[in-house]
C-alpha cells in the first residue's frame, strides 16, 4: 500500500488547476446508461472512483473508449449484463447510481447492495423507495437488489424525500427521465452536482426544470439521444487547496473553479482571516503569513456548508487561534480523522455529533492512518504544517478524491513525496 510522507513547515505559494468534480462525473456516467446513441463525456478527473465505473461498465459489456486526457465516448447500446457485481460496489457505493439508468433503460436491474460504510450506515432506502414509487418491483435477494420495470416504460411519480440525498435525487431523476409522464420530486438534493447531472440529462434531450431548487419536475421522454458534455470543476477539491493553504499562512491561485458553489466554504475561511479574491473561474487566496483564527462550522446540505469539507476544517481549528466548534449533521461517524490528529498532538473532544477543537500553535508530525477520503485530506492539512515528518498510511482513500495530489502539492511548494508500498 502507498503510502505518504510529508515534512511540514513549508508556506504554500503558487497556482493550480482543478480537476472535473467526482461526485458530479460518477453520476453522469450512470446516466450515459440512458441514451440511445454514444456519448461523449470530457473533464472526468483521473481517480480511482473513475477507473472503477468502467470496470463496471467493462463487466456490463460496454467498452468505453478514452483518451490521454480522460476524454470518454460510451455507446451503452452495446450493454450485454444488467448487473453490478459486489466486488465492484463493494470498493465503491456510488455504484448504485446505475441502478435507476438501467433499469429504466432496459427495464431491469442487478446491482449489490452497498454494506456499511466507514463514515455511517448509509442506507439506500430512498433510491429503493422512488424506484418503487414508479412502479419498479424490487426484491432484495442474496444480497443484490433486483429490479424490474412495470412491462413498457416506468410510470411517473411524485416523490417525496424524506432526508435529502444527493444519489438518491440522482438515481430518481435518472430514472423519472424516460418514465411515462411528469413526475414531480420534492426534498431535493440542491448541490451543484445535481445540478450538473441535470445539465447532462438535457443535452441528451431530457425535460428537466428545477434542479439546484428542492422540487424537480421532469417530463419523461421516450429516448435521449447523443450528446457531448464538460464535467464541472470540483468544489471540495478547490476547498480543501484552499484550507492547506491557509493553514500555511500561504497564497494559492486556483484556477480552472467556480466560486459562486463555495459560498458557505468562502465565507469561513474569509472569518479565519483569509484575503479571499474570486473572478469568474478564480480564487485567490492571501493569508500573509498569519495564523487563522477559530472558526464555528455546522454541516447541512447544499447550499449550507458541506460534510465533504468538515474534516479539513477541523484540521485548520486544530492549529488555529481560539476554539471552534464543528457540527456534523449528516454523517454520524464522520470523526474518525480526530483520533488520527490527536497522534500528532491536536485537542480535539468528540461529544456526540459535535467536535470541539482547541487550537495549538504547532502540531508534530507522527505516523498516522487514512481511514476514507476526506479524513485523509485532513491528515495532509495537517502534515504540511506540523513540525516534521508525518507519514501517512492507507492513502488509497486519497486517490479516489483527489487527481495527483501529490504533483499538486508539490507545485505550491510542499514537502510530500508518495511511497510506493
Ligand atoms: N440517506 C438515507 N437513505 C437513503 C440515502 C441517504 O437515509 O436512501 C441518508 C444518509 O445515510 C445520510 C444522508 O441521507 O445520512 C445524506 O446522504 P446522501 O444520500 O446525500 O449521500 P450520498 O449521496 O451517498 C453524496 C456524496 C458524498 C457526500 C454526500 C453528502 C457522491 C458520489 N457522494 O453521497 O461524497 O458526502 O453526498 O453531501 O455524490 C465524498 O466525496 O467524500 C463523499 C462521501
Amino acid at each position: 500500500m502507498d503510502k505518504l510522507i510529508i515534512t511540514g513547515g513549508a508556506r504554500l505559494d503558487g497556482e493550480i488547476r482543478i480537476s472535473g468534480a467526482k461526485n458530479a462525473a460518477l453520476p453522469i456516467l450512470a446516466a450515459t446508461l440512458l441514451c440511445d446513441g454514444p456519448v461523449a463525456v470530457s473533464n472526468l478527473p483521473h481517480l480511482h472512483d473513475i477507473t472503477t465505473m468502467i470496470e463496471l461498465f467493462g463487466r456490463m459489456g460496454i467498452e468505453p473508449v478514452i483518451d490521454e486526457k480522460l476524454a470518454i465516448e460510451i455507446d451503452p447500446r452495446t450493454i450485454k449484463t444488467l448487473i453490478a457485481p459486489y466486488e465492484l460496489v463493494k470498493t465503491m457505493r456510488a455504484s448504485i447510481l446505475v441502478l435507476g439508468p438501467m433499469v429504466a433503460r432496459f427495464g431491469e436491474a442487478e446491482v449489490a447492495l452497498p454494506g456499511g460504510c466507514a463514515i455511517g450506515s448509509r442506507p439506500v432506502d430512498l433510491h429503493i423507495h422512488g424506484l418503487q414509487a414508479m412502479g419498479v418491483v424490487i426484491n432484495v435477494v442474496g444480497g443484490y437488489i433486483k429490479a424490474k420495470a412495470p412491462k413498457g416504460r416506468l410510470r411517473s411519480a411524485n416523490f417525496f424525500f424524506d432526508t435529502v440525498s444527493v444519489t438518491g435525487t440522482e438515481n430518481i431523476m435518472m430514472a423519472a427521465a424516460l418514465a411515462s409522464g411528469r413526475s414531480i420530486l420534492q426534498n431535493t438534493a440542491r448541490e451543484p452536482e445535481v445540478v450538473d447531472l441535470a445539465n447532462f440529462l438535457i443535452a441528451m434531450g431530457a425535460h428537466i426544470q428545477g434542479a439546484g431548487t428542492d422540487t424537480i419536475t421532469i417530463d419523461g421522454v421516450k429516448c435521449l439521444h447523443s450528446a457531448s458534455y464538460k464535467v464541472m470543476p470540483d468544489r471540495i477539491e478547490t476547498g480543501t487547496y484552499l484550507v492547506a493553504t491557509a493553514v500555511t499562512g500561504g497564497h494559492i491561485k486556483i484556477k480552472n473553479t467556480d466560486p459562486t458553489i463555495l459560498e458557505a466554504v468562502l465565507e469561513k475561511l474569509r472569518e479565519a482571516g483569509a484575503e479571499i479574491v474570486t473572478s469568474k473561474d478564480k480564487i485567490e487566496l492571501s493569508m500573509h503569513g498569519k495564523r487563522p483564527k477559530s472558526v464555528n462550522v455546522r454541516t447541512a446540505p447544499y447550499p449550507a456548508f458541506p460534510t465533504d469539507m468538515q474534516a479539513q476544517f477541523i484540521s485548520l481549528n486544530a492549529i488555529a487561534q481560539g476554539t471552534g466548534t464543528v457540527i456534523e449533521t449528516i454523517f454520524e461517524n464522520r470523526f474518525m480523522h480526530v483520533h488520527e490528529l490527536h497522534r500528532m498532538g491536536a485537542r480535539i473532544q468528540v461529544e456526540g455529533n459535535t467536535a470541539i477543537v482547541t487550537g495549538i500553535n504547532k502540531l508534530k508530525g507522527a505516523p498516522v492512518m487514512a481511514t476514507d477520503l476526506r479524513a485523509s485530506a485532513s491528515l495532509v492539512i495537517s502534515a504540511l504544517c506540523a513540525d516534521g515528518d508525518t507519514l501517512i498510511d492507507r492513502i488509497y482513500h486519497i486517490d479516489r478524491g483527489y487527481e495527483c495530489i501529490e504533483e499538486k502539492l508539490q507545485m505550491l511548494g510542499a514537502k510530500i513525496r508518495r511511497i510506493p508500498g
